[in-house]
């Protein structure tokens, strides 16, 4: 047999071969061992303990590193990740930077020689916490820094870079405003210690979280009180919720009770009533009332729960005392508490900042690094956040500061060597105040004797509560459907969560028996045309495309005017306190009364009322909406424009092919309207897909095509059996029932998917309506189904392709194709009623509204292109105020009253046509001089979504601050 000749035997199954066996002395063995033992430990010396990883980690994150390369690297790797357009030039010259490490390292230079070099050859730095003193003199003159400052603590070494001409931004003053949501490393932090608060806790509390029955016994789920329901006190709230515990929150702020009842929790109050939030929106130093009623209920708290968890800030003050000793003496033995406000004082009595400590058997977590105790994390959302700072900074291609965004206004500290710090207050803030309490109950402070007729006085001249329900005098009932609009929250209620609400069980009848049979409405004659607040409701695809004349209308009698001018009235009165407050219900009433003198006839005063109940529809359906549904609210209610599809299809006629003018418009203006439409309710969709996340219950949206179904069949054999003239308005009806519900639906995220599938049943509704009512012939139905079926084709393929960051700009882009729907629609009606005008009583009414149609579509085509082109980045962001804007507008607006005025004076066609086109553009050219000095809103919205869509991975685990 042949030996190999090296090695040992190896016997194992895959290698049958044998090795030589070892001649060596035993002497040369151990020297063997000896020298492969140093060259491992060589090695092993070479390479990093994980020991002391994790600890360089931690001292970088708390700021005390002195290797300025560590900071740049976790910051190139966010950077690298940022789009190529963007980043490409700080990517590049990070690249430099990187390449000059290599070369000094390879050169044998030291650490600190290398910091000093790389900190003098670089424009800017990227830091995480303010600079060291011996840090200052390594910064080269002229150069940025962008890094925690905290400028009010660390005014002294701030002042040692002033003579090196430094630009200093502080992540620490970057505003809490809504764009800015994407840089708030302040908010990253909170959100890191607050999750991290929760870990503590669990390790030093003895039991589960979540409660187990098992063989050996029944296990309680664990109690935790959040006090303070910030970015820091949700993400705790959320984090004790998922580890299975029974969670409340409290919050001087009544905002904060959506979410937190949003994530699980119980949302606790205090016997006594005081507004908790400053104007800027954050928490506002308590009266001392309200800090002993809150004491009462943690005193109570406190003997319950396991867990506390404080979080209670007031930005630039001494975190108030809200658990006291005593109440720390009540809690069980072995209960924790975490105070996260330790660093600005704490939240409790007891607690020592910085250290961890026992108090009566109640373990105090006082540490103030918790989110250095998660390095990965907060390096990963910090990197994010300061990369996207300064990408944000200037132009796209360059880095240039402008003083007039208040992102960068609001932190930079030094510009130049100048202090810059502090920024001027927002105007919104400027005038924050610590505001009394409203009012004390209990008995705590006894209220001043009220003056009733100085009350009753500012009621009946300045503000009348509740002016609906409580001031309307005798006789003066409110119609059916007025009651409909002045009770929004029951008919919401009883109504939209229902999509079904045809089968309202008895006593439910809100919207069926109780409102609509209008005794006065049921006396209506000849055209059975219901009007007031029912005519909104029935015929609102009508009024939006035309913009209020319906002919129909004009034909009501004068003498049916029943409900109309009480109507008018309260709603006025109703909209100018709700929405101004600054007009008296005198004015409101007096002015209501003056139109009801000047009205032309009934069909102006109808439409005035259609006009204020849809104002109050709207104020009371949009008012209060959750800030993150602001963008898809916006969709959906653009979609839900769409619906000036239904005045191309009026207009439609001829065959396959459209004959005339009027007709080749309406066309289009469907065709159009179908594109938004389609493309609208996808947007929606895709915006409202953001917010979901993987542990959310499956959704069935699918089953909306139930009520779908239910409308149309319904409606469908009711339209076709002929015997039920009435079917169209019912149908118009419950389209607009739908179309309001959908934005209803939208104001909160519960029902968000609802309000989504409601525009859709509404929309869909009124088509077919639309439809029913006209009966068209079948080439002309199947030239509807044509630009039906291509326009939303092209809408919705366009919806579904587009990247997500870009889904606001297309919203402002569909909605541009409203306008343009509006003034083809108006134009075509203008033509096609042209032979009726000598004859109808209404045709000036048609004229006025055709005229102000194509004027309001012309602003909306030009203002909405332009909102596109800035959310794109195609036009500048930035506000652009034109030189003599003011009288530029106030040119166009005479020009476009001089137009309108020989509109008027010359009935014929031809002038008519040419005026209309004349305002058409005025009203365009008036469209980009209004919106183009409009920047702040655009911008928030993109940016608002744009970061919800880069971080909707995130959310999975981070419960959002907003
Ligand atoms: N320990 C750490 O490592 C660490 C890290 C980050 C943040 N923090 C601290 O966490 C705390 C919260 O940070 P945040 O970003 O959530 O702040 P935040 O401003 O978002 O939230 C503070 C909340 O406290 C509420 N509040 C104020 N006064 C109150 C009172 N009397 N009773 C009840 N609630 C009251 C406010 O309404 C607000 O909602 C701060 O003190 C911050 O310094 C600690």
């Amino acid at each position: 047999m042949e030996y190999p000749t090296k090695g040992h035997y190896d016997c194992s199954p895959e290698n049958p071969t044998y090795t030589a066996p070892d001649t060596r002395t035993d002497q040369e063995k151990a020297d063997s061992l000896l020298n492969q033992f140093a060259e491992e430990k060589q090695l092993l010396d070479k390479l990093p303990s994980p020991e002391q990883e994790v600890a360089e980690r931690l001292n970088k994150l708390r700021g005390q590193s002195t290797s300025p390369q560590d900071e740049v690297t976790a910051l190139m790797r966010q950077l690298s990740t940022q789009s190529g357009k963007d980043g490409k030039d700080v990517q590049d010259s990070l690249r430099a930077t990187q390449s000059q490490d290599v070369t000094m390292e390879s050169d044998g230079e030291n650490e600190e020689e290398m910091a000093r070099k790389i900190m003098a050859s670089v424009n800017i730095v990227l830091k995480v916490r303010q600079p060291l003193e011996q840090e200052v003199a390594k910064f080269r003159e002229l150069s940025t820094l962008i890094s925690f400052l905290y400028p009010a603590q660390n005014k002294l070494i701030i002042d040692q870079l002033v003579p090196k001409s430094m630009t200093l931004f502080g992540m620490d003053c970057i505003p809490r405003i809504s764009r800015a949501q994407v840089f708030d490393a302040l908010s990253s932090m909170a959100n890191v210690a607050g999750y991290r608060a929760v870990i503590e806790a669990a390790n030093h509390f003895g039991r589960f979280f979540g409660g187990q029955i098992t063989a050996a016994g029944k296990v309680p789920p664990a109690k935790v009180l959040v006090i303070g329901g910030g970015v820091a006190g949700l993400a705790a709230m959320a984090q004790a919720k998922h580890m299975g515990a029974i969670v409340r929150g409290f919050d001087t702020r009544a905002t904060v009770r959506e979410q937190v009842e949003s994530l699980g929790a119980e949302f606790l109050e205090v016997e006594f009533k005081e507004e908790g939030e400053s104007a800027g929106g954050y928490g506002k130093e308590m009266s001392k009332e309200f800090i002993e009623a809150e004491h009462a209920l943690f005193a109570r708290q406190a003997r319950e729960v396991d867990i506390i968890i404080t979080t209670a800030l007031i930005p630039g003050k001494k975190a108030p005392t809200l658990l006291l000793k005593e109440h720390v003496e009540l809690m069980k033995p072995g209960s924790v508490i975490v105070d996260l406000a330790a660093e600005m004082g704490g939240n409790v009595e007891t607690t020592k900042p910085g250290e961890m400590s026992v108090h009566k058997d109640v373990v105090h977590v006082g540490l103030t690094d918790l989110a250095s105790r998660l390095p990965a994390q907060s390096s990963t959302l910090y990197g994010n956040n300061i990369s996207k700072f300064l990408l944000s900074i200037g132009e796209k291609e360059h880095f240039y500061i402008n003083l007039e965004d208040e992102v960068v206004r609001g932190s930079i500290v030094l510009h130049e060597g100048k202090w810059l710090w502090p920024p001027p207050p927002p105007p919104s803030t400027a005038q924050t105040v610590t505001a009394a309490p409203v009012a004390a109950v209990k008995d705590q402070v006894p209220p001043s004797p009220p003056n009733y007729f100085n009350r009753t006085l500012t009621d009946s001249l300045i503000y009348t509560g509740d002016p609906l329900r409580a001031k309307h005098v005798a006789g003066q009932t409110l119609c059916g459907a007025n009651m409909l609009l002045t009770r929004p929250s029951v008919w919401q209620t009883y109504c939209w969560p229902d999509p079904l609400w045809g089968i309202h069980t008895a006593g439910q009848t809100l919207c069926g028996a109780y409102c609509w049979p209008d005794p006065l409405r049921a006396k209506h004659t000849a055209g059975q045309i219901p009007y007031g607040a029912n005519m909104l409701l029935t015929r609102p695809s009508v009024w939006q495309t035309y913009c209020w004349p319906d002919p129909l209308w004009a034909k009501h009698t004068f003498g049916q005017t029943p409900c109309g001018a009480n109507t008018l009235t309260i709603s006025l009165v109703h909209d100018t306190i709700r929405f101004d407050r600054c007009f008296c219900p005198l004015q409101g009433i007096g002015g209501a009364l003056g139109l009801g003198l000047v009205s032309p006839n009934h069909a102006f005063t109808t439409m005035m009322t259609t006009f204020g109940l849809a104002g109050l529809v709207g104020y009371h359906t949009v008012w209060g909406v959750t800030p993150a549904l602001h963008s898809p609210l916006m969709s959906v209610t653009n979609a839900i424009s769409g619906i000036t599809a239904v005045g191309g299809l009026v207009l439609m006629g001829g065959g396959y092919v459209p004959g005339t003018v009027p007709q080749v418009l309406g066309s289009t203006a469907a065709f159009i309207s179908f594109i938004n439409i389609f493309g609208g309710f996808v947007v929606t969709q895709r915006m409202l897909d953001m917010f979901k996340r993987s542990s959310d219950p499956p959704e069935h949206n699918y089953l909306y095509t139930i009520p779908l179904a239910a409308f149309m069949g319904t409606y469908g054999y009711g339209a076709m059996a002929g015997d039920y003239p009435e079917i169209h308005n019912m149908a118009y009806l419950v389209s607009s029932l739908c179309c309001v519900g959908a934005l209803a639906g939208l104001s909160s995220q519960k029902t968000a998917r609802l309000g989504n599938c409601l525009g859709i049943i509404g929309v869909s509704g009124g088509i077919a309506a639309t439809l029913g009512h006209l009966g068209p012939t079948n080439p002309v139905l199947a030239q509807m189904a044509g630009c039906m079926a291509v326009g939303g084709a092209i809408g919705s393929t366009i919806a579904k392709r587009i990247e997500i960051t870009d889904l606001p700009q297309l919203v402002a882009a569909f909605h541009s194709l409203v306008g343009l729907a509006a003034v083809l629609t108006c134009v075509g009606t203008y033509i096609h009623e042209f032979p009726n005008f000598a004859t109808d009583p209404a045709a000036n009414v048609v004229k006025t509204a055709t005229f102000l149609g194509t004027y309001i579509g012309g602003v909306t085509l030009s203002g909405s292109l332009v909102a596109y082109g800035k959310l794109q980045g195609v036009l500048n962001s930035a506000p652009w105020l034109i030189p003599g804007r003011h009288q530029i507008n106030l040119g166009l607006g005479l020009a476009n009253l001089g137009a309108m005025s020989w509109y008027f004076m010359e009935p014929t066609l031809n002038n008519g046509v040419s005026m209309l086109l004349t305002t058409s553009a005025l009203s365009t050219i008036m469209g980009v001089t209004l919106t183009v000095a409009i920047g702040e809103q655009v911008v928030n919205l993109a940016q608002d979504l744009g970061a919800r869509a880069d971080d909707r991975k995130l959310s999975d685990q981070t419960p959002q601050g907003d």
